[in-house]
């Protein structure tokens, strides 16, 4: 049996949630739910973005589903704490192309992996009405702990056989100083891994010039975060965008997505990134043949392209198209 914590949190997290919790339903495995709350709604009823019963919850359970959370004016993020909380170092943003989604290249395939526990995100940030300063901390500790992940991964994936380092050194000489160094010395333990590190402002524009050029990209909590929207963007929008935070002890899984307060309410958002970090999360509790079939479930039909919500071009309701790949799974 596995015990499985759901936060679903605010807006379309709320309704990507259904379209998990719909799936899970729906197999036949032996699971057993607890609820958490965390997020805005959760502030404003209980004076915190993350209450203690939601971490501990986290905490003893075997894995945790996140939907989103909207941000709350002075209040740390839920999300960010919670990955503090649960020791989850790196986050794993794959990124792959879809049939029948056009976008500007075919083939792309590749996984980001973030740093999660230190960088800009550290939400320490201080100062007076006339100037803030923000704490940005590199550890050689956690560099080298999520660059090991990268080659792991990139041995793993047996593609291109390469990682990809992503910094700013030559500004940032101190700090992304030293997780460049981090990279190229965990380097020498992957001798089979092809290396390369880019500056992330020039990774911004590779990922449009010449996408099939990545297999697996480390880089550092803020400019991960950011070159997965990019790069979600690269193949469909974050509609097809899943990641998957892993730790020693625990796995918390969640779209890259937010809550998406332009779209949240009208039962319209595009579940699959939902669908896609719940099979992360099958596969990380070891039910590999299950997760494996989710994610060529949903291949097939948005390649099919009949159910789709607007996002990729149909004009289908979230459950919808979750009832969709259900029907096409069981
Ligand atoms: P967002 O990711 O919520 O939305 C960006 C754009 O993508 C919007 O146009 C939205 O409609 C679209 N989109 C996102 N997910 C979609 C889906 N499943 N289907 C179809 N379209 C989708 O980012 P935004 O608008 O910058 O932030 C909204 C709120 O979410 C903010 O309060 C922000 O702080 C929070 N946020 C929370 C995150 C989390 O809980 N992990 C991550 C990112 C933002
Ligand atoms: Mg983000």
């Amino acid at each position: 049996m596995y015990d499985i914590t759901i936060i679903s949190g605010d807006g379309i997290g709320l309704e990507v949630m259904e379209s998990a919790e719909y799936l899970l339903d729906k197999l036949d495995l032996n699971l057993s739910f607890n609820y958490g709350e965390a997020g805005f709604e959760c502030f404003n009823k209980n004076g915190t973005t993350l209450p203690e019963e939601t971490v501990k919850m986290a905490k003893s359970s075997d894995a945790t589903l996140f939907g989103a959370s909207t941000s709350t004016p002075g209040q740390p993020s839920p999300i960010i704490n919670l990955r503090k909380e649960l020791d989850v170092y790196a986050n794993l943003r794959p990124i792959k192309s879809y049939k029948g989604v056009k976008t500007i290249a075919e083939g792309i395939n590749f996984i980001i992996v973030r740093e999660n526990t230190e960088g800009l995100y550290s939400q320490n940030e201080y100062g007076d009405e006339n100037q803030m300063i923000a704490e940005r901390v590199i550890t050689r500790k956690a560099s080298e702990k999520i660059s090991d992940i990268a080659f792991k991964l990139a041995s793993r994936r047996n593609m291109l056989n390469k990682v990809t380092c992503v910094h700013k050194s030559n500004v940032l000489k101190k700090t992304d100083g030293v997780f460049k160094e981090s990279f190229y010395k965990v380097a020498k333990n992957y001798p089979t891994i092809k290396t390369e590190d880019f500056y992330v402002d020039a990774t911004a524009m590779y990922l449009i010039t010449n996408p099939l050029n990545f297999d697996v990209i480390v880089s550092t909590n803020l400019f991960g975060d950011i070159l997965s929207d990019e790069s979600a963007g690269l193949v469909g929008g974050l509609g097809l965008a899943p990641s998957g935070n892993i730790g020693d002890k625990n796995g918390l899984f969640e779209p890259v997505h937010g809550s998406a307060p332009d779209i949240a309410g009208k039962g319209i958002a595009n579940p699959c990134s939902m669908i896609l970090s719940t099979a992360m999360m099958l596969d990380y509790l070891g039910e590999k043949e299950i997760a494996s079939r989710i994610n060529h479930t949903v291949e097939r039909v948005v390649a099919k392209g009949k159910v789709l919500t607007p996002d990729l071009g149909g004009n289908a309701k979230t459950m919808e198209m979750t009832e969709e790949i259900v029907k096409e799974l069981i």
